[in-house]
């Protein structure tokens, strides 16, 4: 066919694909043209309109073919010539500190080990393949061995390569397969979905669905419509090549016109790794694209066969996941919460979202200065990040994707529960209700009173709660002593049987453990930890009640762990006749303190004391676990040695079990851990 074609046409097209192609590189991977878009696009329409006067120069490596070509029936299966695994997760600087024991453990050798460290980008991963140095295949990972076969759609991203520069000097390998992400930038995705809400198509949870849902087009002219983009960050098979780092290759690859990750950390070591996972965690936002952790990967190549690989990812390299897990939604509206001090918490109510497995439709913003400092208003497209049991918070507001018509929020003047006057006290961020019988602060009150760690009543649950508050059949949790089961009936949808069994819990829950109920009496700052040790110091109720003078005061601070605002908070409660006759009330209404049997001990054993961390906690991120530690007066340690107190072991234990079961460590399930270390924060 090309037979015919004139000899100038053919070098004329030639040269237009091949500037073309250089220019596409300059513009889509280096983000540095030296002509203008309309040079561009007259250098293309050239292009075109010879490969439709002569059909014969028509070529899939064309950049003309970027546009997209007939829809497929379905997506062919692609075979990997080599494994694509996947990677071992970690989730702290600790998990990467033990990533690299493991290595010299395995390698038998202490040397310092040179790493390279990429962000993890939160995209697709693909294949390319190449032959004599064009685009032959790309492809899925599917399940490692099979993906499929996607090359229609991944000829239209522009950064991909379709001719490698150097073929005719026969640099380009025969084979070399390549392997890295397609992604979106997060504000391309933004108006992307800005444009389907507009035609009223279904949005994208997020760019990485959008990354994905684009590339599994069967029509490949969708695909080419769609912002998509590449980073490479691992190789298949190099025919003819060795070499001897990572580092090297993704440095070779980035030079045959690859997009390699700008921000990627070559040949440092393990305190630069940890470093960098911090800094990371905190450049994440101002990023054009989504990360969602970190990878780290032994640089040295013969270092890498010699570690070798489990069934399922390599012993060489390690995904750090950043600790709080964060998902995108918008914000339908903000509402104001009474707490039980009378705090005003501004709520964000969301567009539902799946947070890390749990589904989340309300973030917290806080207070006043939070809200203002992140201008969330309503209508906001959000970040919103949960990590572990902390309630889901809102992060950022996603400016890129502002329309004008969002709204701003202000604190109201009124309380929203009582009508109150609200007031915000100089030095505090709270703005507060200060009316004490506030039917939000009661009803928070009753519901903190009957919760788990305080008098544990089955039953007596929020919606009853509010029922009995609303109804004035309690306005104090003293009351709940006196509910009688034929008053209960008659409450909305409660039968005889349960009304009965509520009386029952309420009657058997009487008797108490000192910290319990002093736990349960809602001091600010007095949370189940700080019970504990005010239990075990004061023996008794009745001390405790007495405290009211300043000898007092100074003695409560004097206690190991109890700090000044919570001596003075424990003061003002027991001397406000209020609470001194609700107390009353309640002996007198049959509740009976016991003195404590488990926490006489004193202060919590996390005081002080040296914990390290092994293994996956399932409740917890390990950062979590370790700020719980601290937050408590503890310490967290990266090695066992004979000054750690506690190993707390997760499930797949390294090294650190058998080391602290040699010395003699006391070692804590994560059952047992939280046990010791909940009920930390006390009240705000
Ligand atoms: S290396 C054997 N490097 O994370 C090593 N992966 O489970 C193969 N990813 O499937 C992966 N950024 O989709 C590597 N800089 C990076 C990465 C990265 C994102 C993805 C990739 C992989 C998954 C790990």
């Amino acid at each position: 066919m090309t037979s015919n074609i004139p000899l100038e046409i053919e070098k004329k097209a030639a040269a237009l694909r091949k500037e073309l192609n250089q220019h596409n590189h300059r513009y889509f991977v280096l983000d540095d043209p030296v002509i203008s878009d309309a040079e561009y696009d007259r250098m293309m329409a050239e292009l075109i309109r010879l490969e439709s006067e002569w059909p014969g120069l028509y070529s899939l490596d064309s950049p003309s073919a970027r546009v997209g070509s007939t829809p497929l029936e379905k997506f062919e299966p692609a075979l990997h010539a080599l494994l694509m695994l996947s990677l071992d997760k970690g989730f702290s600087k600790e998990d990467l500190i033990a990533f690299d024991q493991r290595i010299k453990r395995a390698l038998k050798d202490d040397r310092q080990i040179i790493y390279t460290a990429e962000p993890k980008i939160d995209g697709l991963a693909v294949e390319l393949v190449y032959i004599n140095g064009r685009l032959q295949t790309a492809s899925t990972r599917g399940d490692g061995r099979t993906g499929e076969n996607i090359t229609q759609n991944v000829r239209t991203i522009p950064q991909v390569p379709l001719v490698l520069p150097g073929k005719i000097s026969g640099e380009v390998p025969e084979i070399l397969e390549v392997r890295g992400e397609i992604y979106m930038d997060t504000p391309d995705f933004a108006k992307l979905n800005a444009a389907r809400a507009a035609s009223g198509e279904p949005l994208f949870a997020n760019p990485r669905n959008a990354a994905a849902g684009s590339l599994r087009q069967l029509d490949s002219r969708i695909t080419a419509s769609r912002p998509l983009k590449l980073f490479v960050y691992a190789a298949g098979r190099v025919s003819g090549r060795n070499f001897a780092q990572h580092s090297a290759f993704l440095s070779w690859i980035r030079d045959l016109g690859f997009p390699v990750n700008p921000l990627i950390r070559t040949k440092i070591s393990l305190d630069e790794a940890v470093a960098f996972y911090e800094e990371l965690d905190l450049l994440r936002d101002t990023l054009p694209y989504e990360i969602d952790g970190m990878v780290v990967k032994v640089d040295d190549l013969d270092l890498q066969n010699r570690l070798g690989n489990t069934a399922r990812s390599p012993r060489w390299a390690i995904a750090l996941k950043f600790a709080a897990i964060r998902a995108r939604t918008r914000v339908v509206d903000i509402v104001v919460g009474v707490g039980r001090t009378g705090a005003l918490t501004p709520v964000a109510c969301l567009e539902p979202v799946n947070v890390g497995g749990v589904n989340v439709a309300r973030a917290t913003l806080h207070n006043e200065d939070e809200m203002a400092r992140k201008d969330v208003r309503i209508g906001d497209h959000v970040f919103v990040q949960r990590a572990g049991d902390v309630i889901p918070e809102v992060v950022k507001v996603i400016l890129s994707e502002r329309s004008g018509s969002e709204q701003p929020f202000v604190m109201p003047m009124a309380c929203p529960s009582c009508g109150g006057g609200v007031v915000r006290i100089v030095g505090e961020s709270a703005t507060r209700c200060l009316n004490s019988a506030c039917p939000a602060q009661v009803k928070a009150n009753i519901l903190h009173f009957a919760s788990k760690g305080a008098f544990d009543i089955d039953g007596l649950g929020k919606k009853l709660v509010e029922q009995l508050v609303d109804t004035g059949l309690v306005s104090s949790y003293a009351d709940i002593f006196v509910l009688k089961p034929e008053v209960l009936e008659d409450i909305d949808r409660m039968g005889i049987k349960s009304a009965a069994n509520l009386v029952a819990a309420i009657e058997s829950s009487k008797k108490i453990s000192f910290s319990r109920f002093l736990y349960a009496l809602g001091i600010r700052h007095v949370g189940e930890h700080v019970a504990g040790v005010l239990a075990g110091y004061f023996k008794t109720v009745e001390k405790i009640i007495d405290v009211s003078t300043d000898a007092s005061y100074e003695e409560i601070k004097s206690i190991p762990g109890i700090g000044p605002e919570i001596a003075a908070s424990v003061i003002s409660f027991f001397k406000n006749p209020e609470n001194r006759e609700t107390i009353r009330l309640l002996f007198e209404r049959g509740v009976a303190v016991e003195p404590e049997t488990v926490r006489t001990a004193g202060p919590s054993p996390v005081l002080n004391n040296t914990f390290v961390l092994t293994g996956r906690l399932s409740t917890m991120t390990r950062g979590e676990a370790k700020k719980m530690i601290e937050a408590a007066g503890g310490k967290v340690a990266g090695s066992v040695s004979s000054k750690t107190d506690f190993l707390v072991c997760g499930t797949e234990p390294g090294s650190k079990l058998e080391k602290a079961r040699s010395l003699d460590v006391k070692i804590l399930d994560e059952n047992k851990f939280r046990e010791i270390v909940s009920g930390e924060t006390g009240d705000e």
